[in-house]
């Protein structure tokens, strides 16, 4: 043992309970647990049973009643899009939280229904997800890139009794109206809420509907604030929906009592961040990362979190997170690799960050997606500080792997998040459930039971849970990474085993959009892949095969195609560039050869396929490619 790392991580791994139950003692609790660590419905475990809490009382009213704690800065609120800043006390937080709650139960809400909440980055979705909790009711955010479509897929799953949006989100200059998407989608969908409460921002005022809508301000007006409600430790807190392989998401638990404990837990061992300080998370509540990192558990450590409602570039420049982090004093902040490479592009020489006195910033971490190496070295060198890459999941709910900068700053080896977290046996394993030497490559897999504040199941969906995480390596969760540990246990995660990409930091399936593709009448087949792209990490590009005898000019088929994945998925799948091919590459048994296609994409290396049954086709390919300006290699035989 030679570092606290090293006890901690150890002891977690050998005695889970232990360990998990001392952390617990941290969290406020009406009735303690009665066991740790249930284990007898393998491999489905629960955290905590029979401990009764409530997650907001421990993210506000603990700070306030409990510690004393009232007068200090919960939240900042900075959005450079509508010149603001606003900050908000935990007494204040906690107040317009009980208001908003009473507001929920006047409109019908009671514990265990759930509320859907489409809302852009303002304070109100963070109150909104803060008064479910408190009356024990379950959230579903939707971030609000997507379209309505993929939002009308969430309310027929959640099947919310009330959803919760706002007039308009602002992105840069533009002016995005909610409301639109909102109805569209309440038409689309089968199962609709009894009630909409809106925020009406200044920039828009949303028509209501008689009847169905309710003015979020006018109803607060009225009501009564609510009372913390205690729920079951294993009771969801919510569901956050993330892509699976096909359209239809899988909508991943997050229970209310381990969620608490682990993130609580996570905000001094892997952030070193303590209640006085001030944290700073550029996500979205729309994401796990916002969930998380903007909401939970800063809150439940009592410090300052910072809700940005900005791009890191255009708004108004890529200095913006300088002219934060000096303003608001941030210790640490949290975002996603390619906000760093927007900025590290728009202002190679960080001559933005003159002027600004970051002397008190003293770590940045990235997660999302792989860190390239250029974009840590840049930022190391340009703040002084250390970058810290770690490894997580919608799923996980926290990190997997990571540089524990409050238990021990391991040397960085770059392209490597660092070492597993206490809590997570994270092995390399085969396709025969076999671990894997150090240093080769396989399915990066952890060893059950998960940690807790991870996912207990999929909503409605024990079924699915099991078949898509806990079946393939029987024993352990499936992370679909592959990846590799090193003989010091630095692991290095390298790709997604599924059709999973990753742009912009932003997890989409080119399942789905293929599955919208496949829809436009002169599509007789289709592919979608992740090309690497230097700003977004990925980018989705289509590649479409034709109905014989369609005459239509290619480039109008394909602005068709885009703007249908604009209208189904979102802006956020950033599906711009299609072409068409004769044929796609595929095996002899009629398989698509996606790996292929992906490293010509991709400038890489790669080799005829023995099995493929018409070596022309990556010809066909290769051209494709180069009409639209993408990289190529010539396959070899
Ligand atoms: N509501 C409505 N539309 C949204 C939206 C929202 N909340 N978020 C994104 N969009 C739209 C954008 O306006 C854009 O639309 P466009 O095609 O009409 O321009 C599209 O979705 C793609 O958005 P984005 O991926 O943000 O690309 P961008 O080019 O506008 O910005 C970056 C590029 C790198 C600056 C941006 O992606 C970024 O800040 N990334 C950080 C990622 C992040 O925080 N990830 C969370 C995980 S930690
Ligand atoms: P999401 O559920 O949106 O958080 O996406 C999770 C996926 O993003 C993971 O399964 C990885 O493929 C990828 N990812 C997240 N963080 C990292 C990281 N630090 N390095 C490499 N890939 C990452």
């Amino acid at each position: 043992m030679t570092n606290q790392y090293d006890i901690v991580y150890q002891e977690s791994i050998d005695q889970p309970e232990t360990f998990w139950g001392r952390v617990a003692e941290d969290c406020h609790w009406y009735k303690k647990w009665d066991k740790v660590l249930d284990d007898s419905d393998k491999p489905l475990y629960r955290w905590f049973v029979g401990g009764q809490m409530n997650t907001c009382y421990n993210a506000l009213d603990y700070h306030v009643d409990d510690r004393g704690r009232g007068d200090k800065i919960a939240i900042i609120y900075d959005s450079p899009v509508t010149n603001t800043i606003k900050k908000f006390t935990y007494a204040e937080t906690r107040d317009i939280v009980a208001t908003f709650a009473g507001v929920l139960k006047d409109n019908g809400v009671e514990k265990g229904d759930r509320v859907l909440i489409y809302m852009p980055m303002i304070p109100e979705a963070a109150f909104a997800m803060l008064a479910c909790a408190r009356i024990g009711a379950v959230h579903s955010v939707v971030f609000g890139g997507f379209a309505a479509k993929e939002l009308a897929t969430r309310i027929e799953d959640a099947k919310p009794k009330v959803i919760v949006s706002a007039s308009c989100g602002i992105e840069g200059q533009r002016v995005i109206k909610y409301k639109p998407l909102l109805d569209e989608a309440i038409e689309i969908a089968t199962a609709k809420p009894a009630k909409c409460i809106i925020y009406q921002r200044p920039q828009e005022t949303a028509p209501l509907i008689a009847g169905r809508d309710v003015d979020w301000m006018e109803a607060a007006a009225s009501a009564t604030p609510a009372a913390c409600v205690p729920v079951a430790a294993t009771d969801p807190l919510y569901i956050l929906y993330t892509s699976g392989t096909t359209g239809q998401p899988k909508g991943v638990v997050r229970d209310n009592g381990g969620h608490v404990v682990a993130l609580k837990w996570t905000m001094k061992a892997i952030y070193d961040i303590d209640e006085d300080d001030i944290w700073w998370a550029a996500s979205d509540v729309g994401w796990v990362v916002g969930h998380s990192y903007i909401v939970y558990a800063p809150l439940f450590k009592g410090c300052t979190t910072l809700l940005f409602e900005g791009k890191p570039v255009g708004t108004p420049d890529a200095g913006v997170f300088w002219r934060i982090i000096s303003e608001h004093k941030v210790k640490c902040m949290f975002t996603a690799p390619t906000a760093y490479r927007a900025i590290k592009r728009e202002d190679p020489k960080a001559e933005l960050m003159k002027g600004y006195d970051l002397s008190q910033f003293k770590i940045l971490f990235l997660a999302g997606e792989r860190s390239d190496p250029d974009t840590i070295q840049w930022s190391e060198k340009n703040l002084g500080v250390p970058v810290i890459d770690h490894w997580w999941q919608t799923e996980t709910g926290w990190a997997i792997a990571a540089n524990c900068m409050g238990l021990h700053h391991f040397p960085v080896k770059y392209g490597s998040p660092t070492k597993a977290v206490p809590g997570w046996d994270v092995r390399v394993l085969d396709a025969y459930n076999r671990e894997i030497p150090s240093g080769e490559i396989g399915a990066l897999s952890v060893k059950l039971p998960l940690p807790p504040g991870t996912l207990p199941t999929l909503w409605q969906n024990d079924e699915r849970y099991i078949e898509s995480y806990l079946s393939e390596f029987p024993g352990y969760y499936k992370t679909a990474d592959a990846g590799i540990i090193d003989a010091e246990g630095y692991i290095y995660v390298m790709a997604r085993t599924d059709d999973i990409i990753n742009v912009a930091g932003h997890r989409l399936s080119t399942g789905a959009m293929e599955e919208v593709l496949a829809d436009h009448p002169d599509v007789a087949e289709c592919a979608v892949l992740g090309v690497e792209d230097k700003l977004k990490g990925q980018i989705p590009v289509g590649f479409l095969v034709l109905n014989a005898g369609v005459k239509r000019a290619h480039p109008e088929i394909i602005k068709e195609v885009i703007q249908m994945v604009r209208d189904r998925i979102g802006p956020v799948a950033a599906f711009k560039m299609a072409t068409v091919v004769k044929r796609l590459p595929k095996t002899r048994s009629g398989k698509i050869l996606r790996g292929t296609i992906q490293k010509i994409a991709d400038n890489k290396e790669c080799n005829v396929p023995a099995t493929i049954d018409d070596p022309a086709t990556l010809t066909e390919i290769e051209t494709a490619l180069e009409g639209i300006g993408l990289a190529k290699a010539r396959p070899t035989d």
